[in-house]
């Protein structure tokens, strides 16, 4: 139950009732990933081999159990070896999670 839990909090945080600047717009969020990300990541949808082969692709992600609104924010405001230090603004933070979240279940 840790997953609904999770998802319930995210549904809070970012759900309808935050205002439209948390929630994120899908497609803002797939020009950014296709400016920034696509260099290592497969970010379309049906997408499935990014061009670097360890970078997950993004409907891969998407369709991660636990994969959450929050895990994703943690994971992109966190360093980590293997992505260049992405500063992401705070907008485009939520655009990309509201892109690549669409991904689910397709
Ligand atoms: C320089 C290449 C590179 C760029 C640019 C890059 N990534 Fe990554 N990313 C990776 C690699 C490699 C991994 C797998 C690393 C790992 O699991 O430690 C990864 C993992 C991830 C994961 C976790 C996937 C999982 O299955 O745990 C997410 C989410 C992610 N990237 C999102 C993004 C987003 C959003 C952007 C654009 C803002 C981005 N990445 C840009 C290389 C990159």
């Amino acid at each position: 139950m840790k997953r609904a839990s999770l998802l319930m909090l995210a549904f809070v945080l970012f759900g309808p009732a935050a205002n439209a600047q948390e929630q994120g717009d899908p497609a803002a969020g797939r020009a950014f990933a296709e400016e920034v990300c696509a260099l290592c990541h497969a970010v379309g949808p049906g997408d499935i081999h990014s061009p670097k082969l360890d970078a997950t692709s993004f409907e891969t992600v998407a369709n991660t159990p636990g994969m959450s609104v929050i895990a994703l924010s943690v994971w992109l405001q966190t360093p980590h070896p293997t992505m260049p230090n992405l500063l992401l603004k705070t907008e485009d933070l939520h655009n990309v999670i509201a892109y690549i979240t669409s991904l689910k279940d397709r």
